[in-house]
C-alpha cells in the first residue's frame, strides 16, 4: 500500500525542527555524584543531569504546532468545554468507543474501571502484568492472574505476536474459578511489560468469541495499540493493505472499553480516558470521576490538554507518523544486535530492552542487575533508562515475597519526534561500552523499599 513515507528513507522524520531544547553535557564525576545522591534509581535523578532521556515514553512526546495552537485554543470552562466534545469525536473516530470519560492520565482511568468492575475475591486476568494496572486490580480487590502465552516470558524466542493471550491459560482459570468471578479480561496492545510486543488480530478474534460465550468483557488498554495494529499490518495475513487507523478501529471494534494513557501513542504531555460502549458502566464511570479527578466533561484536565489530546489522536494515526516512530527505535535495535548485545526480540514499537540476565549474568537476580545497569548507563553517558525487572515486580500481596520475573530488563524507551538518528548512535556506542567492560558491574541491595510500586522510589547502595 501507499504509505506515503519516504522511498529512499523509510522512517524519515515527517517533520521539521520549529524549537530546540538545549541539553546539558555533564563530566563522569558528575553523573557519578547524581546517581548516588538518587539512590542508583534512575527515577530519582534530576531532568538536569540528563543528557538523553530514555527513561520513558510517557508525556515525553513532542508536541507538533497543531498540537501547541490547540492549547491556545483551551475553553477552561468548568463544566461543558467544547475541547471536551473535540476529543470524544476524535476518541469516537479513531477508537470507536461510545462514551467517554477524561481523566489526568491512564491510571486514573484504570482506578475508575477497576473500582467499578471489580468485586472482592475477583480475578482479573491479563496478557502479562503492568505495574498501575495490576495495582488498581489488587487495590479493588482483585487478583491478577497472567494468561500470556509462554513466548512473551522468553526474551529470545521471535514468535512475531508476543502480546497474544493463551486461551488454554485463559479457560483453565474461568474453569477453575467461575466465569462470575471473572469481571473482565485486561488486554494491553504491544505488551509494555513483554518488550513491546502487539497481540494478533486472530488472537484477538478467538478471544472475542471465547468472551462472547462466557459472557465476559474484554477491556483494552490501549496505551500503545496503534503501534499493536502497525505491526498486525506488517505481520499478519490480510493486513498489509490496510491503513493503520483501520486496524485500530477493527481492534477496538471487538472489545467492550479501554482505558488510555494518553502519554504515549496520543502525543501529548498529560491526558488519559476510560471509554465505553455500556451505557451502565459509563454512568458509573461518569459519577466516580467526579470523586477522584474533576467533572466528567474534564477529568482532571484543562480544556486545552484535551485540545492537544484531540489533535494528538489525529496525527498519531498517520502512516507517516507511524513510520517514522518504528523505524527509529527498529533503527537503534539493530545496531545493538548487531554488536551483539543481548536485547529482547523481535524488536518492539516503543523500547528496546536489554536482557539484563544475559548482560550480566554474573550478578543474581536478589541483586537487581536490571538496576544496577540503569545506573551503569547513566554513568557512562547520562542516559537515563528503567528497570522492567523484579524491582518493577513487587512483592506478591498474600506471601509478601519478592515475585521473581523471568524478564530482568533495562527500558531505553524512545520518546515520540524527541531524538534524531544521532541520539540513537551515542546511545548505542554507550551501550556497547558498557557491555566491553560488564564484568566490573556490581550489584545492589536495596535500602529503602515502599509500600506502593516501589521501582519510583526504592532506594540501592551498590553492593561492597
Ligand atoms: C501499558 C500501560 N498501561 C497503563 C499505564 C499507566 O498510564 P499513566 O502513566 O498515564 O498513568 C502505562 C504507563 O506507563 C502503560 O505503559
Amino acid at each position: 500500500m501507499n504509505t506515503q513515507t519516504n522511498e529512499h528513507h523509510p522512517w524519515a522524520e515527517p517533520y521539521k525542527i520549529k524549537m530546540v531544547e538545549l541539553l546539558r553535557m555533564t563530566t563522569r564525576e558528575e553523573r557519578l555524584a547524581a546517581i548516588r545522591e538518587a539512590g542508583y534509581n534512575t527515577f530519582l535523578t534530576r531532568s538536569r543531569d540528563v543528557y538523553i532521556d530514555l527513561l520513558t515514553d510517557s508525556g515525553t512526546s513532542a508536541m507538533s504546532d497543531r498540537q501547541w495552537a490547540g492549547i491556545m485554543l483551551g475553553d477552561e470552562a468548568y463544566s461543558g468545554s467544547e475541547n471536551f466534545y473535540h476529543l470524544e469525536a476524535a476518541v469516537r473516530e479513531f477508537y470507536g468507543y461510545k462514551h467517554l470519560v477524561p481523566t489526568h492520565q491512564g491510571r486514573g482511568a484504570e482506578n475508575l474501571m477497576s473500582q467499578i468492575l471489580i468485586s472482592d475475591g475477583d480475578f482479573v486476568p491479563g496478557n502479562m502484568y503492568f505495574t498501575t494496572t495490576r495495582l488498581h486490580q489488587e487495590l479493588a480487590g482483585g487478583t491478577f492472574v497472567d494468561v500470556i502465552v509462554d513466548e512473551a516470558h522468553d526474551p529470545e524466542n521471535t514468535f512475531p505476536f508476543k502480546g497474544n493471550v493463551d486461551l488454554d491459560k485463559l479457560d483453565a482459570l474461568v474453569q477453575e474459578v467461575g466465569a462470575d468471578r471473572v469481571p473482565y479480561i485486561s488486554l494491553e496492545g504491544n505488551v509494555n511489560m513483554a518488550g513491546g510486543q502487539p497481540f494478533s488480530m486472530e488472537n484477538l478474534k478467538a478471544l472475542r468469541q471465547y468472551c462472547r460465550k462466557h459472557d465476559i468483557p474484554i477491556m483494552l488498554d490501549a496505551t500503545r495499540t496503534i503501534e499493536n495494529a502497525w505491526f498486525i499490518r506488517e505481520r499478519e495475513a490480510g493486513y498489509s493493505d490496510m491503513p493503520v487507523r483501520k486496524i485500530l478501529r477493527e481492534i477496538c471494534d471487538l472489545t467492550d472499553g479501554c482505558t488510555m494513557s494518553a502519554k504515549k501513542d496520543a502525543l501529548v504531555n498529560i491526558g488519559g480516558f476510560f471509554a465505553c460502549n455500556d451505557d451502565e458502566v459509563f454512568k458509573k464511570a461518569q459519577n466516580l470521576v467526579v470523586v477522584y479527578e474533576g467533572l466528567h466533561t474534564y477529568g482532571g484536565l484543562a480544556g486545552r490538554d484535551m485540545e492537544a489530546m484531540a489533535q494528538g489522536i489525529r496525527e498519531s494515526v498517520t502512516e507517516e507518523h507511524m513510520a517514522a516512530r518504528i523505524g527509529q527505535v527498529r533503527y537503534l535495535g539493530q545496531k545493538l544486535l548487531a554488536a551483539g548485545i543481548p536485547i529482547v526480540r523481535p524488536i518492539g514499537s516503543h523500547a528496546i530492552f536489554i536482557d539484563a540476565r544475559r548482560f550480566l549474568p554474573h550478578i543474581d537476580q536478589e541483586h537487581f542487575p536490571a538496576q544496577s545497569l540503569a545506573a551503569e548507563l547513566f554513568i557512562e553517558s547520562g542516559i537515563r533508562t528503567m528497570e522492567r525487572g523484579i524491582v518493577s515486580a513487587g512483592r506478591d500481596p498474600e506471601t509478601g515475597k519478592n515475585r521473581k520475573p523471568k524478564l530482568e530488563l533495562v527500558r531505553l524507551t524512545i520518546p515520540r519526534r524527541v531524538y534524531t538518528q544521532a541520539h540513537m548512535d551515542v546511545v548505542a556506542d554507550a551501550v556497547i561500552d558498557v557491555y566491553h567492560r560488564r564484568e566490573e558491574i556490581r550489584g545492589l541491595k536495596m535500602v529503602y523499599e515502599p509500600e506502593y510500586l516501589r521501582f519510583f522510589q526504592a532506594r540501592f547502595e551498590p553492593l561492597t
